[in-house]
């Protein structure tokens, strides 16, 4: 969702009434990827952003996770993987990617949510991008740090809904009734893989195989890292800022 859905969506939500959001229409950040470990608030920013920037945001967990409700071939293959906090070969990761880039809702920028995540998926973006048809701005990358005892207590609280896919936390940002969306109703979600036994995989897949991700962005230099522990709020405030710096280096 974007546009217009996704700025409905956030005169909906109280806490975006406190955050003046960046201005569209004299400031496209071009693609925009959003970096680190699980339960940082890669998603809740990206939802952010989305309604902030009116351009999707493209999350390979998202597509997977409709994959797998959609009972398809790929879901079927990544399902037991999901499950237990393992990470999806890069081959089928890629070629998912390849085609939501070919969506021409992407010209104007996009936010990945994700990915990449192993030096593999990062080498085969840069190399797609950079053909010729697809060059455009450059891409900008941001990191989001938050302290791991703090993560396994959002990725437990973790709430999501059944049909809008806002993100709440029962502990943190709880709906006004449980169980159920503030904006649409629907009843809300837990991910199969929100459990501690999968999050201490998850960890360890990011910490050997995404980390160095991190680092492959930061070398390139259009990279920022920004404090996510903080109110959300802030945190989009701080992701906008960095996006805005990096945007006056590249001028
Ligand atoms: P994916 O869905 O991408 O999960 P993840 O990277 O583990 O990240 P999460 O979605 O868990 O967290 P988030 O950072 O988005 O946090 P959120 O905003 O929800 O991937 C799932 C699986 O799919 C992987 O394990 C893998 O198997 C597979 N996969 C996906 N992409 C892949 C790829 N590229 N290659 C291979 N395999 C892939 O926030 C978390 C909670 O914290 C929420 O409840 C939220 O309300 C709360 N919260 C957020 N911000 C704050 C804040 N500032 N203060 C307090 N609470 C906050």
């Amino acid at each position: 969702m974007g546009g217009r859905a996704g700025r409905e969506l956030a005169t909906l939500t109280s806490e975006f009434a406190e955050h003046t959001p960046a201005q569209a229409d004299d400031f496209l950040p071009g693609p925009v990827l959003l970096l680190g470990a699980p339960g940082v608030g890669k998603g809740t920013q990206a939802q952010r952003l989305m309604a902030d920037y009116g351009i999707p945001q493209i999350s390979t967990g998202d597509i997977l996770r409709d994959n797998i409700a959609r009972g398809t071939e790929l879901g079927k293959a990544a399902k037991g993987l999901m499950d237990k906090g393992q990470l999806v070969p890069d081959e089928m990761v890629n070629d998912m990617v390849g085609a939501r880039l070919a969506q021409p809702d992407v010209a104007r920028g996009y936010i990945l949510d994700g990915y990449p995540r192993t030096l593999g998926q990062a080498e085969w973006l840069d190399a797609h991008l950079a053909t010729a048809a697809k060059s455009g701005t450059p891409l900008v990358a941001i990191n989001i740090r938050v302290d791991e005892q703090e993560l396994l207590r959002r990725i437990t609280g973790r709430r999501i809904c059944s049909a809008c896919k806002h993100i709440y936390n029962i502990y943190s940002k709880p709906p006004k009734h449980p169980g159920v969306c503030d904006i649409d109703g629907s009843p809300l979600q837990h991910r199969s893989d929100d459990t501690e036994a999968a999050f201490t995989e998850r960890m360890k897949a990011y910490n050997s195989l995404t980390a160095p991700v991190i680092e492959h962005y930061c070398r390139q230099g259009r990279f920022r890292e920004v404090n996510g522990d903080q109110q959300v709020e802030q945190v989009t405030t701080a992701i906008e800022s960095a996006l805005k710096a990096l945007r006056e280096a590249g001028k």
